[in-house]
């Protein structure tokens, strides 16, 4: 299982975390992350989703983190897998 603590919360370094914060992505934050509010556009998780739409490749522009480098493919692999299991903490 494919857990926010152990798997998804390190894929997010220092520069990550203050740069998107200010904008209001806690991406620190399990409960804002785990959110299952759907809205712009996502029918459940907007937070989560949205999220995984920017760091995928061929998602939404600019692709995250901002001017790279960008996430593995198996790093993209396991927070599908994490949203896929249920947004497990
Ligand atoms: C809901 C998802 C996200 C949205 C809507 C978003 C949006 C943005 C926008 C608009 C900027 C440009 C800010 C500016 O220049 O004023 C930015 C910067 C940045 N984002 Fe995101 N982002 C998202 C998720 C992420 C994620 C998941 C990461 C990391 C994996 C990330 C890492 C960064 C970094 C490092 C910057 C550059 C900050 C700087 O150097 O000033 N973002 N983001």
């Amino acid at each position: 299982m494919v857990s926010y603590a152990a798997d998804i919360r390190p894929l997010f370094n220092a520069r990550d975390l203050s740069c998107m914060r200010r904008k209001g992505v806690k991406l620190d934050d399990y409960r804002w992350m785990s959110d299952p509010t759907g809205g712009d556009g996502y029918d459940d998780h907007a937070n989560g989703r949205m999220v995984f739409d920017f760091v995928r490749p061929d998602g939404s522009e600019p692709r995250m983190p901002m001017g790279g480098p960008y996430w593995e493919d198996a790093q993209v692999r396991l927070y599908q897998q994490w949203m896929d299991g249920g947004f497990q903490p």
